[in-house]
C-alpha cells in the first residue's frame, strides 16, 4: 500500500495487519447482513445537485454538537474491544480526536479504561453505557464518568439482547478466546499487532475487570458479560439513569419515530438513529433512510444525530443535509487505528473532513450550518422519498441461533 487517499485504502490495510477474529468483528453485521449493507447502500442513492459559479472562497465544516465546538460535525462512535484493533486503541483514537477537534466516545467494553482514557487526554470525552442487571455496577460506572469529567453520557437502547454475528461464533471470538490452530496461525502472521500487543498490559475489558467482584481475569469476565445485559431495559430505566448522571445525556440506538418521541419526551439533549452499525436487528431500515421521518417527528425539540455506513465526507454531508446536526462514525476510524494506530485516526478525519468540504464547495455551499435538504436532487429524482417509506416499512423477521460473547 503506497498512498491512502481514502477510508477504503484504510479498510484495506487494516485486513493486511489486524489478525481475522477482530477485523472481522468490526466488519461484520447480525444474520444475513442485509442491514449492514443497506447502511452504505442507501447512501449511494442520494443524489447530489451540481451548482457553478458561486464563490467558494472561506469555506468551514465547523459545527456544535450538544453546544461542544466540533471541526466538523463528526464524532467517533463507542465501539467494544478497539483496544484489540490495535494496541491501546482506545487512547490513541481519542488523542487523535482531541488533537482534530471532535468528539470521542469511549464504550463500555472498551479494553482501556475510563481513568486510563482520562488520564492521556486534555479534552473531555464522551462515556457510552450499557445497561447491565447489576445496577450497582452501572451507579458506580456513571460516578467514574463523573469523575473522570466526561462530558456527556451516550447510553446506548439497542442491545438489551445481542444480534448473532455468524464470523465471530467461527471465529471462536469470545471471552477468553478460543485458541484454534487457525486463530494462532493467523495470530502469527500479523507480527506488527502481536508486538503492540505485548507491549501494553491494556488486554481485558478495562472498565470491568477489577471493577466487578468476582471477575478478575477473561473467563470469569466471559461469565459475567454474557449474563449481564439487562433485557428489562425501559424508559424508566433511562430516567433514572438521565438523574443519576445529571449532565447531557444522548440516547443511541433510535430507529422508529415511536421511539423517537419518547426520547425527546425524557429531555434528552440529542439522539442517535442508528441500528447499531448492522449489528443488532437484521432486517431493519438503514440510519439515513431512517433519519428524515424521525428529523420531521422530533427536529425541533432535540439535536437528531445519525451513524451507520459513514465511509466518506460525502456521506456526512448528505446526512446534514437530511437535517442530522450531527454524526457518529465507527468502522471508518476502526479501519484507520487497525492500520496506522493513531495517525491512522488521524488520517480518517483529515480523508472525511476533505471531502466534506470539497462536495459542499461543489454543491454551492461555504458554511456547513446553511447545508439543507436544497443540495439534494428533488423527487422523483431523489429517491430520499422513497428511503423514508422504506424507513416505515415493517421490519423484516429473522431465526435465532448461537450466542457470541463479543458484545458491542
Ligand atoms: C466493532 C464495533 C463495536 C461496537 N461496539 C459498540 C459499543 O460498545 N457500544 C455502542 O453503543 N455501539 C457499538 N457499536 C456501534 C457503533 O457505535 C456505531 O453505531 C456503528 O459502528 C455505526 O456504524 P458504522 O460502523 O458503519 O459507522 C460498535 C460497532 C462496531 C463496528
Amino acid at each position: 500500500m503506497n498512498v491512502i487517499t481514502c477510508i477504503e485504502d484504510l479498510r484495506v490495510l487494516a485486513k493486511a495487519r489486524v489478525p481475522r477474529m477482530f477485523y472481522d468483528y468490526a466488519e461484520s453485521g447480525s444474520w444475513t447482513e442485509s442491514t449492514f449493507r443497506a447502511n452504505e447502500a442507501d447512501f449511494q442513492k442520494l443524489l447530489l445537485r451540481q451548482r457553478v459559479a458561486v464563490n467558494l472562497e472561506n469555506r468551514s465544516t465547523r459545527s456544535k454538537m450538544i453546544g461542544v465546538d466540533v471541526a466538523m460535525p463528526v464524532a467517533l462512535a463507542p465501539t467494544g474491544l478497539t483496544g484489540m484493533q490495535h494496541a491501546d486503541g482506545e487512547i490513541l483514537a481519542a488523542r487523535a480526536a482531541e488533537k482534530f477537534g471532535v468528539p470521542f466516545t469511549l464504550s463500555t467494553m472498551s479494553i482501556c479504561s475510563i481513568e486510563d482514557v482520562a488520564a492521556h487526554t486534555k479534552a473531555p470525552f464522551w462515556f457510552q453505557l450499557y445497561v447491565m442487571k447489576d445496577r450497582e455496577f452501572i451507579e458506580r460506572l456513571i460516578d467514574r464518568a463523573k469523575a473522570a469529567h466526561c462530558g456527556a453520557l451516550m447510553l446506548t437502547l439497542d442491545l438489551q439482547i445481542l444480534g448473532q454475528r455468524h464470523k465471530d461464533i467461527k471465529n471462536g471470538l469470545s471471552a477468553p478466546p478460543r485458541l484454534t490452530l487457525a486463530n494462532m496461525l493467523n495470530l502469527m502472521s500479523r507480527p506488527r499487532w502481536g508486538l503492540g500487543m505485548l507491549g501494553t498490559k491494556r488486554r481485558h475489558f478495562g472498565n470491568i475487570v477489577g471493577h466487578v467482584k468476582g471477575v478478575e481475569d477473561m473467563s470469569s469476565l466471559g461469565a459475567w458479560t454474557a449474563e449481564q445485559f439487562d433485557p428489562r431495559l425501559n424508559w424508566s430505566d433511562v430516567e433514572w439513569i438521565k438523574k443519576r448522571w445529571g449532565g447531557k445525556l444522548i440516547l443511541k440506538g433510535i430507529l422508529d419515530v415511536e421511539d423517537a418521541r419518547h426520547a425527546a419526551d425524557c429531555g434528552a439533549d440529542a439522539l442517535v438513529v442508528s441500528n447499531h452499525g448492522g449489528r443488532q436487528l437484521d432486517g431493519a431500515p438503514s440510519s439515513i433512510s431512517a433519519l428524515p421521518a424521525i428529523v420531521d417527528a422530533v427536529g425541533p425539540r432535540i439535536e437528531v444525530w445519525m451513524d451507520g455506513g459513514i465511509r466518506s465526507g460525502q456521506d456526512v454531508l448528505k446526512a446534514v443535509a437530511l437535517g442530522a446536526r450531527g454524526t457518529l462514525i465507527g468502522r471508518a476510524f476502526l479501519y484507520g487505528l487497525g492500520a496506522l494506530g493513531e495517525a491512522g485516526v488521524t488520517k480518517c478525519l483529515q480523508i472525511i473532513q476533505r471531502e466534506l468540504d470539497l462536495t459542499m464547495a461543489f454543491c454551492g455551499h461555504t458554511d456547513i450550518g446553511r447545508v439543507g435538504p436544497s443540495i439534494l436532487l428533488d423527487p422523483p429524482r431523489n429517491p430520499n422519498r422513497e428511503l423514508v417509506e422504506l424507513a416505515r416499512a415493517p421490519a423484516l423477521g429473522s431465526s435465532g441461533g448461537a450466542r457470541s460473547v463479543a458484545v458491542g
